[in-house]
């Protein structure tokens, strides 16, 4: 048994901005049922304090701040969660980077090395906790200085850094490098320092013992120039240390036999349950209750990553054509303008709800036909494994895990095929496989055939968590 302390700034239920969250809430249950002990330990942000029972475990004194320890369970499961509780930094609304009006939070450093350095006393057992953890799996930048901390002391546990994301990296100045008043020694090219700025990032990716990534495709794409952004060279470099490992979905929360946001349920062998509850998706969102017309819908943060300026270059063209669209996001504004503007011109065809709303998300997987998600880059995606779950079809581009994930249809794929998949980043590719998915949608055995192959395929945690597992016998 592994003594695992998981390091994350969101986790689902208690607060999620993105798939982070969908991760940090599923793995380490699904450890924990393999028999390992795991901790999570991540900040008390305002929204988890007021809501979420938790008692006292001590306080730690760091950088002359002094810090609360407090513990309470992740929802569901057994696992225990450590939050730290620092409410100068962290008793605020909105979202662990951004203020509730969408601004990032001007102290967003002083805050995550905060959190490091406590994972690191946490870590060294300097807490009075009397657990020493054999490995700390760190995720994403906000973590990335606890490898580099981590790196200082002897006796210490092994590192895993796990990236989900290379576009966000967590790069400042020098000076704030020297106002967090964080260890010179690591002030260097080959550590946190990257063309004289600090960047959170490079402590996880210079310093941890693992790196892994959320994909096998996006572990091979990040040492190149296009995906690695800067970084490609450290990362090829350290490549003997990487791996991709593909996420595993919470299979109890997204699944259509069971769900409780959802008007029907319904399951491969009653498929037909699936129509219900398009029909309360149609209603829903104001538009014309059409059984027949093939509903498209889209789930996420609107940034270029999504590919939503292919979406929106597309939309003219297919506001022409017998389909409807819904979607589910916020994010740039101006991808917010121009969405809402195609809404309010063509309303019997063109739904957007600007927000975030955890039911919707549901009923739009389990109420649409198809599934767009035409990403530039994607370390993994769940929607589209939610997708697939749900008997929805999705329509992704061939990178990361959704080229993991997804099998394309095509005239010989019939009994395997789960979607449709397309190569290149523009507009007349994307319109090529929305036309090629009408095809299909016209074809019902086929269409069937692939609804059914999509939501047989098994993406739970259960290969995934073995991965991490013999990764972490391995150190
Ligand atoms: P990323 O982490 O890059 O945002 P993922 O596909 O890994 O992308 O995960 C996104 C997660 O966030 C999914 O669970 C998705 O359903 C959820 N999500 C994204 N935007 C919204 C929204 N506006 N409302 C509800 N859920 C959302
Ligand atoms: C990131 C990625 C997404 C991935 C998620 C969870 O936010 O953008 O592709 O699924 O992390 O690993």
């Amino acid at each position: 048994m592994k003594k695992i302390l998981f390091a994350s700034s969101e986790t689902h239920p208690l607060i999620k901005t993105g798939g982070l969250a969908d991760v940090a809430g599923s793995l380490p249950a699904a450890l924990s049922e393999l028999g390992q002990d795991i901790r999570i330990i991540m900040p008390n942000y305002q929204a988890i304090k007021h809501q979420q029972p938790s008692r006292q475990l001590g306080s730690i004194m760091v950088n002359n701040c002094e810090v609360q320890l407090l513990e309470t369970v992740l929802p569901d499961t057994n696992v225990t969660v450590w939050l730290v509780d620092y409410p100068p930094f962290f008793d605020f609304p909105g979202n662990p980077y951004v203020d509730a009006n969408g601004e990032a939070w001007p102290d967003i450093a002083d805050r995550f090395a905060l959190f490091c350095r406590i994972v690191t006393e946490v870590a060294m057992n300097r807490v009075d906790l009397d657990w020493q953890p054999d490995v700390v799996h760190c995720n994403d930048w906000q973590t990335g200085l606890v490898p580099a901390l981590l790196s200082l002391e002897t006796q210490r546990p092994e590192t895993v850094f796990t990236i989900h994301n290379m576009a966000y990296q967590g790069t400042f100045d020098r000076d704030t490098y020297v106002q967090l008043n964080l260890p010179g020694q690591l002030w260097h090219p080959e550590g946190l320092e990257y063309h004289g700025m600090m960047s959170f990032i490079k402590g996880g990716l210079a310093f941890a013992d693992r790196i892994t990534t959320v994909s096998p495709t996006y572990a091979l794409e990040i040492q190149t120039a296009e995906f690695g952004y800067g970084l490609e060279g450290l990362l090829s470099y350290r490549q003997d240390k990487l791996t991709g490992i593909i996420n595993g979905i919470d299979t109890a929360i997204w699944n259509p036999a069971t769900d409780a946001s959802l008007p029907q349920t319904y399951s491969a062998s009653k498929l037909a349950d699936k129509q219900s509850n398009k029909t309360a998706l149609q209603q829903r969102m104001s538009l014309p209750v059409d059984e027949k017309i093939p509903l498209f819908g889209l789930i996420g943060r609107l940034v270029e990553q999504k590919g939503i300026d292919l979406v929106l270059s597309c939309l003219a063209e297919m506001v022409e054509m017998p389909l409807q669209f819904v979607l589910l996001g916020s994010g740039d504004k101006a991808y917010e303008q121009q969405l809402q503007g195609f809404a309010s011109q063509y309303p019997d065809k063109i739904a957007i709800n600007i927000g975030y709303n955890e039911s919707l998300a549901h009923q739009i997987e389990a109420g649409v036909d198809v599934f767009l998600m035409p990403s530039r880059f994607e370390p993994c995606g769940l929607n589209q494994m939610y997708s697939q779950r749900y008997g929805t079809l999705p329509i992704v581009r061939k990178t990361g895990g959704l080229a993991d994930t997804v099998i394309d249809a095509l005239p010989h794929t019939l009994n395997t095929a789960t979607g449709i998949v397309f190569n290149d980043a523009n507009p007349s590719a994307l319109m090529e496989a929305i036309k090629r998915s009408l095809v299909l949608f016209d074809n019902k055995t086929h269409w069937k055939k692939i609804q059914r192959n999509a939501m047989a395929k098994d993406f739970s945690w259960q290969n995934s968590a073995n991965q991490y597992l013999a990764l972490y016998q391995q150190l």
